[in-house]
């Protein structure tokens, strides 16, 4: 392996601070009382395949490649041991550092701007634009022709103009519910937009898109998607294969680039996370395994 990263959710995990739908099972899965069955983090990774199964078909040692660990995790060390189904060819004009923060930010951007159901000239609020998926989600609805209004904290608003927003919001400063203004289309990927406000603000056939949901959102969203003409959708990525397609393309084409912020050796992991947890990230934080 070449490098990996820590994300909000790796962060998340490690303190199983899930919605309450996914406490218990995530909990059990990862051991009751402290990690026993999962004691290696890290849920994306990019490096050289070392070796192969006898029935592996898809790779040959030597080639680069990314992945997504799901909840087998074990990114944070030198080797992994994954499905032949996981990886993907890293993109040849990508380092392994770019390559590894593809899945969480440019798979989830790619399913939450899919799922928003963005057409050319409409607009988007993107709340909690400056992260792993935030940033990703940015260049794809540009590329689909949306105009964006990106919403994050103070430090990140000229990042997100340089990817393309074409207005930023500093949420510590300002509402992007109580502009007066209405969006076709709402990601609300840090989870914290307020659900009633954020509906007001939708167009009539707008989507709201919930990244983060918790189960009274959900409840009343369901609600919201039966009685208006307005949808709510909280569907998680299930990291399908055209999703990985049309990324790859855009990815190829330079059309989306990851963003890093900070680059920790393995052995400063958890410093990595003490910086991830300080909410300073803008996009992404690598792990390098170089030795
Ligand atoms: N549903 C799914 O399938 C799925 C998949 C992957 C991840 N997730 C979840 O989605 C969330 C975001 O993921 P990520 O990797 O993009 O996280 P991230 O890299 O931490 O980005 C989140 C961004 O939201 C900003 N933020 C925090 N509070 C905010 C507020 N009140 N208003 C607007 N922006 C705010 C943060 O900035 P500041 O810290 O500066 O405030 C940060 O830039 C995580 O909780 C993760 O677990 C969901």
């Amino acid at each position: 392996m070449h490098a990996a990263t820590v994300t909000a959710g790796d962060c998340e995990a490690r303190e199983l601070r899930f919605p309450l739908q996914f406490r218990i099972p995530i909990r059990l899965y990862i051991g009751l009382t402290r990690p026993t069955r999962v004691t290696i983090l890290g849920q994306e990774l990019a490096g050289e395949i070392a070796g192969v199964g006898r029935n592996v078909t898809r790779f040959k040692v030597g080639d680069a490649v990314f992945s997504a660990t799901y909840f087998r995790f074990s990114a944070y060390a030198e080797y992994a041991c994954l499905p032949e189904a996981y990886p993907r060819l890293k993109p040849a004009n990508l380092t392994y550092e770019e390559a590894a923060a593809l899945p969480t930010g440019g798979i989830n951007a790619m399913h939450f701007v899919r799922k928003a159901g963005i057409r050319p000239g409409e607009r988007l609020s993107i709340n909690g634009a400056g992260g792993s998926i935030g940033t990703c989600a940015i260049q794809i609805a540009r590329h689909f022709g949306a105009e964006v209004v990106a919403v994050d904290s103070a430090g990140k608003l000229d990042l997100l103009r340089s990817l393309g927003a074409d207005r930023v919001i500093d949420y510590t400063r300002q509402d992007f519910t109580r502009l007066g203004e209405t969006f076709d289309a709402i990601i609300d990927v840090a989870g914290t937009s307020p659900f009633s406000r954020s509906l007001n603000v939708l167009t009539a056939q707008g989507r709201y898109v919930l990244g983060n949901p918790r189960i009274s959102s959900m409840l009343r969203g369901r609600w919201a998607s039966l009685t208006t003409g307005k949808r709510v959708i909280f569907e998680m990525a299930a990291y399908r294969d055209d999703d990985y397609d049309t990324l790859l393309k855009l990815v190829e084409a330079g059309v989306v680039k990851s963003v890093i912020d900070r680059r920790y050796p393995l052995s400063q992991t958890a410093e990595a996370h003490r910086y991830v947890e300080s909410g300073q990230k803008k996009g992404n934080v690598i792990i390098t395994m170089d030795r």
